[in-house]
């Protein structure tokens, strides 16, 4: 029998939480074969819907699924967790500024973090989902000096799937036909999509260049350059307020999704083709040291490795600065703040 994981799922009472958790408790994470244990953390005010959900996961009956326990306080939640899905987040309100938001979830992710470094197991994997991702993973990490800054990572999974998702449209193929696409950068507007590297592999097994198929598809090289910095770009980079605009609340079961990409992919490692995810920097690409920072990644073992030495258009290099600028300035701004 395999040993049981303990996950912990913060803001399990959310949106994200109620299409995550019974696909955590499926199996489509960590394997149907490997026992899952259920933390779900709330604050008060969403301790009864989470409740709910516990109910709901018991009457799923899923064979892999040992225990749930619902809890409010963060040293019962991460205790024992060998992963832990940070989701619940402050999210920004009317008129607020940059700062504001910023130090809302600098009180959620510091506590959080000196939770996970106190009581959770030693091989514990970090995802942070909630918004703004990246340093609130840095706030966290900061706050676990016992963890290596390796496992804490934030989601850019969802802006990789929807790449594909796009670019698999337009070149009317399977989704599982494309490979190589990257997201640089911040989980925000100014996240870098990158296809330069993309891999298109036909029916027959034959593998080519995605830019190629995509020239081909849309007419020539030039009206793909276009294309694609006018129309897939912003695609892309804009599909969560689509998403609000048409469904009426933000990506639930999407997001739910790639989070199970994530962990999946970070624990069972990538097949033959890199992935997306936000890791803490070495200096790679001239990014600064220490910044969580989405790069092309692959995972075995159980650790992610970023893909080395890829030539970088000019285009992505001054796409990523710009990315890059945005995400130290917002370390910057949790210094000054006395959050890290
Ligand atoms: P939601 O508002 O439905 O749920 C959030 C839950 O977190 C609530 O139940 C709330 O009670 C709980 N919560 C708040 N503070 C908490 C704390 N300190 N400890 C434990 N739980 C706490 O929001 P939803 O739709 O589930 O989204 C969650 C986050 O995910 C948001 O920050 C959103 O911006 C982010 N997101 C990130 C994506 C990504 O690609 N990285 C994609 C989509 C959403």
């Amino acid at each position: 029998a395999q040993k049981p994981v303990t996950v912990t799922v913060t803001g399990a009472g959310g949106q994200i939480g109620y299409a995550l958790l019974f696909r955590i408790a499926s199996g489509a994470m960590l394997g149907p074969q490997t026992p899952v244990r259920l933390r779900l953390l709330e604050i008060p005010a969403g301790l009864k819907s989470a409740e709910g959900s516990a109910l709901e996961l018991q009457d799923c009956a899923f064979p892999a699924l040992e225990s749930v326990e619902v809890t409010d306080d963060p040293a019962r939640g991460f205790d024992g967790a060998n992963v832990a899905l940070l989701v619940g987040a402050r999210p920004r309100g009317p008129g607020m500024e940059r700062s504001d938001l910023l130090k809302a979830n600098g009180a959620i992710f510091g506590p959080q973090g000196a939770a996970i470094n106190a009581h959770a197991a030693e091989d514990v994997k970090v995802l942070v989902v909630g918004n703004p991702a990246n340093t609130n993973a840095l706030i966290a990490s900061a706050h676990a000096p016992d963890v290596p800054p390796e496992r804490f990572n934030a989601m850019t999974r969802l802006d990789h799937n929807r790449a594909l998702a796009q670019l698999a449209q337009v070149l009317d193929v399977p989704v599982a036909s494309i490979s190589n696409v990257t997201i640089w950068g911040n989980h925000s507007a100014t996240q870098v999509p990158d296809i330069s590297h993309g891999i298109l592999t036909g029916p027959d097994g034959t593998q080519g260049s995605l830019v190629g198929a995509l020239a081909k598809a849309i007419g020539s090289a030039q009206d793909m350059a276009q294309w694609f910095a006018t129309t897939f770009i912003p695609r892309v980079a804009q599909r969560g307020a689509e998403i609000i605009e048409v469904r009426g609340s933000s990506s639930a079961a999407s997001a739910a999704a790639a989070a199970i990409d994530h962990v999946h992919d970070w624990v069972l490692g990538t097949g033959s083709s890199w992935t997306s995810a936000a890791v803490v920097s070495d200096g790679s690409y001239g990014v600064p040291r220490g910044l969580v920072s989405s790069f092309p990644v692959t995972s075995q073992q159980g650790s992610w490795h970023i893909e080395q030495q890829l030539e970088m258009g000019a285009d992505v290099r001054e796409r990523l600065e710009v990315s890059v600028n945005e995400l130290v300035e917002e370390r910057e701004m949790v210094r000054s703040l006395g959050l890290i």
